[in-house]
């Protein structure tokens, strides 16, 4: 039912109205549901809707949304800096802290230089629809990420999507275009809905051999993958073959905005170029501060990192205990761990059913995943315990022997 408001001809909102009842029908309406931390309650704990759960979808992994050096972060940065930074960078100037914040994560990337973003999302739109223009070829994974995409498509580059991890389709595609035209490949590393990653080794000589330049997402990498975190670049060894990588502070790093590090010269041409950069207002201090924290936090205190490996070989081991090896393909590759369903209405129905029984995991639904290829995502976090981990295992093989 629309919503009587004065001022708005109502009959011009019915087509949205009709479209959602569709979706509803379908199965494929999106809510946002109220979810309440209660540290109170135990690790991970929250209420979701009211309802009493252990948190297995965020993508907290270290568990440091919370942790009280990114808090002291964020409050000194406010005390300091107020609460907001009044413009953006190019018009108001650049407060020291954001300057701070890029020289970290050009040291901890490996890398020349960094540049920040307010969001990930922002990041890899503003990010590509610089770097590539109409006359460009860009290759991307098929599974990449919706921000990918969006700035491939909003660059106007001729781009094409190879099969998800398949190198030799990305060396068909590179083969058939013109040596002396500018290319790029665009990749995750650790795919945020499928939790594997590619032989990234690999996709840089492959790459290097059709003369193709390279831009890595590290959002479901920083901070656990590689020496200090540093992602998965960082682990093939091969970070100075990427001319980009982007990666978030929002996920395991606790905070909010993203970062991209490479050479000066992509760098400044980012300055210049971005629009999502150019036009937005810089991080507020709060986000910045929290930010130089988690990169202290991740390169002194390796041991948040271990645990989390460490719940995701106890997630393996429940896996095989409980026989779910046909829905969570092992060995697992990262703390994303995808339960493979395929239909919506089950995979909503599970979800829900493992809500009732205290878990929250989300289920993921065409279209963000391709179509019947409707899943439970479990995201790990080093907050769990071992004991949660299990007793998800077992509230699951209950429930996916049932359908
Ligand atoms: C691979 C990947 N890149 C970028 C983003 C966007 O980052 P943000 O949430 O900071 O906008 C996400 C998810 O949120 C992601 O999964």
């Amino acid at each position: 039912m629309l919503l009587a408001m004065a001022g708005i001809d109502l009959s011009l909102l019915a087509g949205y109205q009709a479209e959602l009842a569709e979706k509803a029908q379908m199965g494929q309406l999106r809510r946002c549901r109220e979810l309440v931390w209660t540290p109170e309650a135990g690790p991970m704990a929250v209420r979701v809707s009211g309802r009493p759960a252990i948190n297995f979808s965020s993508n907290d992994y270290l568990g440091w949304a919370r942790h009280p050096r990114l808090q002291i972060g964020a409050i000194q940065a406010v005390e300091q800096y107020g609460t907001g930074s009044t413009a953006s960078r190019l018009i108001g100037g650049t407060s020291p802290l954001v300057l701070a914040l890029e020289a970290k994560v050009a040291a901890f990337k490996q890398a020349e230089a960094a540049l920040v973003f307010n969001s990930g999302y922002q990041a890899n739109v503003a990010i590509l629809q610089a770097i590539l223009g109409p006359e460009d070829y860009v290759f991307a994974d098929r599974l990449n990420h919706a921000s990918l995409i969006d700035g491939c498509l909003l660059s106007k580059a001729r781009w094409a999507r190879y099969r998800h991890l398949d190198l030799g389709h990305l060396a068909e595609k590179l083969s058939r275009t013109p040596a002396n035209a500018r290319k790029w490949v665009v990749t995750d590393s650790v795919f945020s809905m499928d939790g594997d990653y590619p032989d990234l080794e690999a996709l840089v000589e492959v790459s290097e051999r059709y003369g193709a330049l390279v831009m890595v997402d590290e959002a479901h990498a920083t901070g656990f993958f590689g020496h200090g975190g540093a992602g998965l670049c960082q682990q093939f060894g091969i970070s100075d073959r990427v001319a980009l990588q982007m990666g978030t502070f929002s996920k395991a790093l606790g905070g909010s905005g993203a970062y991209v590090a490479g050479p000066r010269v992509l760098i400044d041409w980012l300055v210049n170029q971005a629009r999502g950069f150019i036009y937005s207002t810089a991080q507020s201090p709060a986000v910045v501060g929290a930010s130089l924290a988690a990169l202290d936090l991740v390169q002194e205190e390796p041991v948040w990192r271990e645990r989390l490996w460490h719940n995701v070989r106890t997630l393996e081991r429940a896996v095989m205990a409980h026989g779910l090896e046909a829905w969570i393909p092992l060995p697992l590759k990262s703390p994303i761990v995808p339960v493979l369903i395929g239909d919506s209405a089950q995979t909503v129905a599970v979800s829900e059913a493992l809500l009732t029984a205290g878990f929250f995991v989300q289920g993921i639904r065409p279209p963000t995943v391709p179509p019947k290829t409707a899943r439970l995502r479990i995201a790990l976090s080093a907050a769990h315990t071992d004991a949660q981990i299990e007793s998800l295992c077992a509230a699951l093989a209950g429930l996916l022997r049932a359908i």
